[in-house]
């Protein structure tokens, strides 16, 4: 098969040198039994890699799984990938094929190795070396014979001098290195990509065609992409979806790409809201808190001349209907010094009352770095609808790091 064809059946878009010298190796190495390494910042299109390589591979009628090492909780993983035996550990109630053991003729891609633990690294470079492992809570050695691709998008080899990954698991793993080059160094792709995603979304949502602007165009292309191809797709999906305009000037464009992180050109724009720097984000936040100290003093001369009763929650009290929302959804938190109770009537035509009841003693700001950092890690899962990787990377913790701080903070 030639890269062309590779490239149609796994609807890879991209003509750039780097694209394609990846393909190539992907090609030369799936016939193989070899273990690869593929690396790539987040987005770059490893997953897709690992399909290649299973499918052009002796095993592509076996099976293949993808597990994501780094969002699977320490205590856990052994079990998933080795499996464990009935009553290994509290809750082991059955027992439990490891992934090892279900995909056994076919293919097990690991997402994130990085994040293996030095314990599951220890069995991992086992089975690799000879084909064995045991199940957890068992002392009988068994087979198996599966094919690893594994992906990081850290520097392993970091991790490598700083003792957190094995030495020789990083050789073992790493004997056909794979790097998929970020989107910024393939810049004749991303047009192209734009206009497949694009057509694909406007497709999808039967949504009119979308035309870029020369400096649109421009703008698209010397953007520095962080989130790669994936991120490319998802503000094409955006702008397929949302956009009224047809015709995407680059003074439109600009508004869906988050400016921060930075473009390879020196653009700041006049009036940008995206681009701050830190300072701009403590404005922001000390913005935000003020706004939040003017709407509730609204709400309490609002709540001294009208009193409370359900019309003022409903119609015409945003800051009282939020409020209400507030207090419902951090119940058992001293977020405001008050509480409000409401009593539903049990004749349903009267109106349920409200209470205001204030907190007898007065409530001091939780200097606690405990409830500081549950509040973040709530308002991270909340900002993106409890999307934990996400959460995880805005918080700048890895994935089983969040995992384990709302197990521990009992946040769930
Ligand atoms: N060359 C390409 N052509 C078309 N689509 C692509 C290409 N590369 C990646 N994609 C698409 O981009 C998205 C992200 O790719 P993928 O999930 O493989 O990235 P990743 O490197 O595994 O990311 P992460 O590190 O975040 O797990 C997917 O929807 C994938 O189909
Ligand atoms: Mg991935």
């Amino acid at each position: 098969m030639d890269i062309q064809d590779i490239k149609n059946r796994f609807g890879i878009i991209g003509n750039s040198p780097l694209l394609n010298r990846a393909i190539d190796v992907a090609r030369q190495v799936a016939p193989t039994d070899i273990s690869v390494l593929i690396t790539g910042e987040s987005g770059s299109g490893k997953e897709v890699f690992s399909h290649i390589i299973h499918q052009l591979s002796a095993r592509k009628h076996g099976p293949f799984i993808a597990v994501n090492c780094g969002a699977i909780p320490e205590g856990t993983i052994d079990s998933e990938l080795f499996g464990h035996e009935k009553g290994s550990f509290t809750g082991a109630h059955e027992a439990r094929k490891g992934y090892f053991e279900v995909v056994n003729g076919g293919t097990i891609f690991l997402d994130e190795v990085g994040e293996l633990p030095l314990g599951t690294q220890a069995r991992l470079l086992r089975v690799l070396e000879s084909g064995e492992y045991i199940r957890v809570g068992s002392s009988k050695v068994q087979k198996t014979n599966v094919r690893v691709v594994a992906a990081t998008n850290v520097d392993v080899y970091e991790a490598v001098k700083k003792g957190k990954f094995r030495e020789d698991l990083y050789y073992r793993l790493n004997t056909v290195p794979l790097r998929i080059p970020p989107l910024r160094d393939r810049k004749e792709d991303i047009y192209l990509l734009f206009r497949k995603f694009i057509a694909d979304f406007t497709d999808k949502y039967r949504s009119p065609n979308v035309q870029l602007t020369d400096d649109a165009q421009q703008l698209l292309v010397s953007y520095n992409w962080p989130g790669n191809v994936r991120q490319l797709k998802n503000i094409a999906e955006q702008i397929a979806v949302l956009e009224k305009e047809r015709l995407i000037t680059a003074q439109i464009l600009r508004q869906y790409l988050p400016m921060d992180q930075g473009s390879s050109l020196p653009m700041r724009v006049e009036g940008s809201k995206e681009d701050f720097s830190e300072r701009d984000i403590l404005y922001k936040v000390l913005f935000d808190m003020k706004k939040d100290m003017v709407d509730l003093k609204k709400l309490v001369v609002e709540l001294l001349q009208n009193g409370i009763n359900a019309n003022t929650i409903n119609d015409n009290s945003p800051y009282l209907n939020q409020l209400y929302q507030d207090v419902n959804a951090n119940r058992g938190e001293s977020m405001i010094p008050a509480t409000l109770t409401i009593h539903h009537n049990k004749d349903e035509k009267k109106e349920p009352s409200y209470d205001f009841v204030p907190h007898e003693e007065e409530v001091e700001e939780s200097l606690s770095l405990i409830d500081r950092e549950s509040d973040l890690i709530k308002k991270a899962l909340k900002k993106y609808k409890g999307k934990r990787k996400l959460a995880a990377q805005e918080l700048g913790i890895s994935e089983r790091t969040l995992y384990r701080k709302i197990k521990d903070l009992n946040l769930n």
